[in-house]
């Protein structure tokens, strides 16, 4: 069975063909960096309209590319919630008029379980396991009991990882998204520097919730008053920015993998899956490394971050069970199950 995956729930416009929810037969993503560059985040008014601008050609590529031809399509999944809404609906009112133009069925499918799918398409990794999915939307832990169900254990309870990671760069005077390149600044610099401060969230009942928004309030505040005292030549001190990312990223990453290794440890799971554009970071894969209190396991880059491939491939399992959704099925942007991860 091929299926068409669409993703456009933020800022990309992701379509990709998979057969069998296994086998990528190819993928084309437009980004838009240069859209929402200027403005140091996502704009989702602008985001929607460069989605009603790009996804005909995307679809086109995608097809020419592959050289499947539309009558070969069996089915159609596309990202229903969560997301921005504006550019969610742009990629279900595509889903739905493709769906009635070649007369096959489509299925509207969590963003967040496609994320959580994504190591399916290249290692796949026995069910239940554990997982972490870390992005500029998302900070959730918990299992993967199958294909459908996580059992959630803990999220942010404010920021996300990746956004804060990004909010950090923007005050050190960092292009957006800024993620990467704090990373990268943080390999030059002394982690001990800066002695931020370090989430005490301690909820008995739920001790694997996440919080970042402290953390980087700490380095926003001592950027603003380094700018200050910049005025005042008297008190000015050098300030290293490489300090400062290598001692912010020490500490996040560290509230990330103590309460992931406590999880996976107290679930017993042998396994663990780790997505999100915040996978790609080097300091949460060296801490990860170093534990080995079980195999964790990152998937290739292209399906961490958003993309068609793990749309479609979730999307397979719906519907191959013959499930699919009705027209009238709308999008949503925040899904309850999953709290604070938008
Ligand atoms: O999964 P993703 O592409 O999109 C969302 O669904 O949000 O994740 C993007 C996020 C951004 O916040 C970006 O700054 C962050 O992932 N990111 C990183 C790194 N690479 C990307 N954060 C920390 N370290 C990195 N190396
Ligand atoms: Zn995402």
């Amino acid at each position: 069975m091929i299926v068409l995956g669409i993703e456009s729930s933020c800022d990309e416009c992701s379509l990709a063909l998979v057969q069998d929810g296994r086998h990528v037969i190819d993928m084309v993503t437009s980004y838009q960096d240069d859209v929402h560059a200027q403005y140091m985040g996502v704009v989702p008014e602008l985001a929607s309209r460069r989605h009603v601008e790009t996804i005909s050609a995307v679809y086109r590529a995608l097809l020419e590319r592959s050289g499947v031809a539309a009558g070969d399509i069996d089915g159609i999944a596309v990202s229903a919630h969560p997301g921005l809404n504006g550019s969610l609906v742009v990629g279900m009112s595509f889903a739905k008029g493709l769906s009635l133009a070649l007369g096959i069925p489509f299925i509207g499918v969590d963003h967040v379980l496609g994320h959580l799918y994504a190591p399916q398409l290249t290692d796949p990794v026995d069910y239940p396991h554990g997982f972490l999915l870390v992005s500029g939307g998302h900070s959730l832990m918990g299992i993967m009991e199958d294909v459908f169900t996580p059992r959630v254990m803990g999220a942010s309870i404010d920021d996300a990882c990746g956004e804060a990671y990004d909010k950090v760069a923007r005050s050190l005077g960092l292009p957006y998204p800024g993620g990467a390149e704090v990373d990268k600044l943080a390999q030059l610099g002394d982690p001990s520097a800066y002695d931020f401060p370090e989430s005490r969230l301690h909820h008995a009942q739920s001790p694997y919730d996440m919080s970042f928004s402290g953390l980087k309030n700490a380095v926003v505040n001592q950027r603003a008053q380094f700018r200050k005292n910049l005025g005042n030549a008297a008190s000015m001190e050098e300030e290293s920015v490489e300090d400062i990312a290598a001692s912010f990223q020490r500490r996040a990453i560290k509230s990330l993998s103590k309460r992931l290794v406590a999880m996976v440890q107290a679930q017993g799971q042998s396994r663990c899956i780790v997505g999100g554009g915040v996978a790609a970071n080097s300091e949460l894969r060296r801490q990860l490394d170093e534990v080995q209190v079980c195999d964790f396991v990152f998937p290739s880059l292209k399906y961490c971050t958003d993309n068609g491939a793990m749309i479609a491939g979730l999307g397979y399992h719906y519907l191959a069970q013959g499930k699919s959704s009705p027209l009238k099925t709308s999008s949503r942007s925040r899904v309850e199950q999953f709290k604070g991860f938008l």
